[in-house]
C-alpha cells in the first residue's frame, strides 16, 4: 500500500491566518474529524504499512497531530480575547486614554530634612545616635552642668512628668527640653575621639509664631585632641551653607549655656513676614560652644586630654529661613496645601 504525502505546513499556515472561530472549527474538523479527518485517517492507516514505513510515518503523524492541535488551541484563545476595538465599542470605554497621575505621598518635610542633615554630616564623618524623649532630670540638666537652682532652667520652661506615674526609681522625669542629654549618653558610651549628631523632638512650654511646645533639634558633638572654635565654625558654616543656602547670611555672637565655655549663638536672616523690611530680621537658629570641662568630667572624660565643641540647631527655624515660612505652626497643621509645596 502506498501512502499519500501530506502538506502539514499548509495547514499550519491556514490556522495562523484564520480570522474567525467558524473557519477555525472547519479546519479542525478537516484535520481531526472523527470519520473523515485527514489526521484521523492517516493515523488509522499507519497500522497497514510495512514495519519500516510505519515507524517513519508514525513519527511524522504524531508530530503533525501535536503541533497542529497546539496551533488550533492557541488560535482559539486569541480569537476569544476581545480586541481593543471591540472593547471600545461595547463599553464605550477608551482604553488608550491617559489617566490622571496617581497621587503619591512623601515624607513630611521635617524627617526629610533630618535625612539631609544626616547625609551632610555623614560626609564629614559624623555618627548618628538618637535618645529617648522622656529623660531623667540628671541627663537633661544636672550632668550638663545645670544644677537644680540654676537660673538657666527658667530659660527652658519644662514639662515635668507626673511623679505619680513614674517608675520605681526616685528619678524625676521630664520631656527633654533639648537634644543635649544625648551628648551625655554618647560620651558615657563611647571613648574619644568621636564626632556625632543627635536629631529628635524636644519640648518646652512655648507657643507663638516662632515657638512651639514640641519642635525638633539636632545636636552635634565633636571631641578630640586640639579641637578649637575654628573647627567648630568650619563644620557649622559648611552645614549651614549646604542645608540652607550657599549664600546664607549669618552672624556668630556670644551666648550663655552652662554646658559650654565659651558659648556662642548663631543668627540667620529670616524673610518670613511680608511686612518685614527687605533685610528681614535676625532669627536665632543654633546655640554652640566648647564643651564645658565639668560636662566632660561628668562623663569620665579627662578635660586636660580631650576638648571639643557642641551645637544644637533648631530644625524648624532653619526651614523657616530656607523656605521663607512665616509661621512655625504650619509644620504641624497637616494642611496639604502647605505640605504639597515641598
Ligand atoms: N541645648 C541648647 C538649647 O537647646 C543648644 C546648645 C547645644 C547650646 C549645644 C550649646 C551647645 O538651647
Amino acid at each position: 500500500m502506498t501512502t499519500t504525502t501530506h502538506d502539514w505546513l499548509s495547514y499550519a499556515r491556514r490556522i495562523a491566518a484564520c480570522g474567525s472561530a467558524d473557519t477555525l472549527a472547519a479546519i479542525e474538523h478537516e484535520l481531526f474529524g472523527r470519520k473523515a479527518g485527514i489526521l484521523t485517517i492517516a493515523l488509522k492507516e499507519v497500522g497497514a504499512l510495512s514495519p519500516e514505513e510505519r515507524r517513519k510515518k508514525a513519527v511524522e503523524f504524531n508530530e503533525a497531530k501535536r503541533t497542529l492541535s497546539e496551533a488550533i488551541e492557541l488560535k482559539r484563545k486569541t480569537l476569544a480575547s476581545p480586541s481593543e476595538d471591540k472593547l471600545k465599542s461595547e463599553d464605550g470605554m477608551d482604553i488608550s486614554m491617559e489617566l490622571p497621575p496617581l497621587e503619591q505621598g512623601h515624607l513630611h518635610l521635617i524627617p526629610e530634612f533630618i535625612r539631609s542633615v544626616e547625609e551632610v554630616f555623614g560626609r564629614m564623618g559624623f555618627d548618628v545616635m538618637t535618645g529617648p524623649e522622656i529623660e531623667s532630670e540628671d541627663l537633661n540638666f544636672n550632668l550638663l552642668n545645670i544644677p537644680p537652682e540654676h537660673p538657666a532652667r527658667d530659660a527652658q520652661d519644662t514639662f515635668w512628668i507626673d511623679q505619680k506615674a513614674k517608675n520605681s526609681s526616685n528619678e524625676k522625669l521630664v520631656l527633654r527640653t533639648h537634644t543635649s542629654p544625648v551628648q551625655i549618653r554618647y560620651m558615657q558610651s563611647h571613648t574619644p575621639p568621636f564626632r556625632a549628631i543627635f536629631p529628635g523632638k524636644v519640648y518646652r512650654k512655648d507657643a507663638d509664631a516662632t515657638h512651639s511646645p514640641m519642635f525638633h533639634q539636632f545636636e552635634g558633638l565633636m571631641i578630640g585632641k586640639n579641637i578649637t572654635l575654628a573647627n567648630m565654625k568650619a563644620v557649622m558654616i559648611t552645614a549651614i551653607r549646604e542645608l540652607i543656602d550657599q549664600k546664607a547670611e549669618f552672624r556668630f555672637r556670644t551666648g550663655y549655656f552652662p554646658f559650654v565655655e565659651p558659648g556662642l549663638e548663631v543668627d540667620m536672616r529670616w524673610q518670613g513676614d511680608e511686612s518685614e523690611s527687605r533685610e528681614g530680621k535676625w532669627l536665632e537658629i543654633v546655640g554652640c560652644g566648647l564643651v564645658h570641662p565639668n560636662v566632660l568630667k561628668n562623663c569620665k572624660i579627662d578635660p586636660d586630654l580631650w576638648q571639643g565643641f557642641a551645637f544644637g540647631f533648631g530644625i524648624e527655624r532653619m526651614m523657616m529661613i530656607k523656605h521663607r515660612i512665616p509661621d512655625l505652626r504650619s509644620f504641624y497643621e497637616g494642611d496639604l496645601r502647605f505640605l504639597n509645596q515641598f
